[in-house]
């Protein structure tokens, strides 16, 4: 009896340690992958004199938001299957200015040789039928630990802040609707997201133009 309490103490106190260490290394790739992006804005502002991202967001999925992906997605409960099956635990989301950026800063995350890139989703070129519009890229990236090298999942959202808005807001309404939107909405958000899409080719060719400008200025 005495010696089963032990072994189920340890049992406890070992299945506490592998979660925390589990958590951990998302949060080592987030601040990983954090860094590589403000690198790579830090230095583009400093070549370009342009600043290509407008801000970035990292989270760590929630235990419920997981538990329920782990559910719906029938996966058995084990920290393994979890590591393999579900791609978006460490999430990071860049928002440019325009959409020439966002295709400028996955080729520059692409190309960087520890980042070993799993998929990318154009919903640019192929937005969702509900609108939706993003780059996802889906990466392993390797964290150093004391005793050894995690390849973790991350997922990461590139967009522009017209884009955004349109997700915060489409997000809202999902949910508002119990994942059930009605069809008049439907439609008038998939309008919203054609707007969304005008918007952006309007201010890259602003912006192309101001380029030009500039360019002339300095001959
Ligand atoms: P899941 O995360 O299981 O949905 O995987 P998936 O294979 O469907 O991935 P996908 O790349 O399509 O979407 C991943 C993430 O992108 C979601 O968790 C959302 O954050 C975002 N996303 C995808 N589709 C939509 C959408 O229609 N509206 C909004 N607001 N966000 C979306
Ligand atoms: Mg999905």
């Amino acid at each position: 009896m005495q010696a089963e309490k032990v072994l189920n103490k340890e049992f406890v106190e070992n299945l506490r340690e592998q979660f925390t260490r589990f958590g951990l290394v998302y949060k080592f790739a987030l601040e990983e992958i954090s860094t590589k992006v403000n690198i790579l804005k830090d230095e583009f502002r400093l070549i370009h004199d342009y600043n290509p991202i407008e801000h970035v967001n990292t989270r760590i999925k929630s235990a419920e938001s997981l538990i329920r992906k782990i559910q719906k997605k029938n996966i058995p409960f084990s920290l393994e299957a979890i590591k393999e099956n579900i791609r978006d635990i460490a999430g990071i989301r860049i928002i440019c200015s325009f959409v020439s950026d966002i295709y400028r800063i996955s080729e520059m995350i692409q190309a960087q040789s520890d980042i070993e890139v799993v998929e990318v989703k154009d919903y640019i070129k192929n937005p969702k039928p509900n609108g939706y519009q993003s780059l996802h890229i889906v990466m392993k990236i390797p964290v150093f630990m004391s005793d050894r090298v995690e390849r973790v999942f991350v997922e990461m959202q590139i967009r522009t802040i017209a884009m955004d808005f349109w997700a915060s807001l489409e997000h809202k309404i999902y949910y508002k609707y119990n994942k059930q939107i009605p069809e008049h909405l439907t439609k008038q958000l998939k309008e919203a997201a054609d707007t969304v899409a005008e918007l952006d080719r309007k201010m890259e060719d602003i912006n192309n133009e101001i380029n030009i400008l500039k360019e002339n200025d300095k001959s």
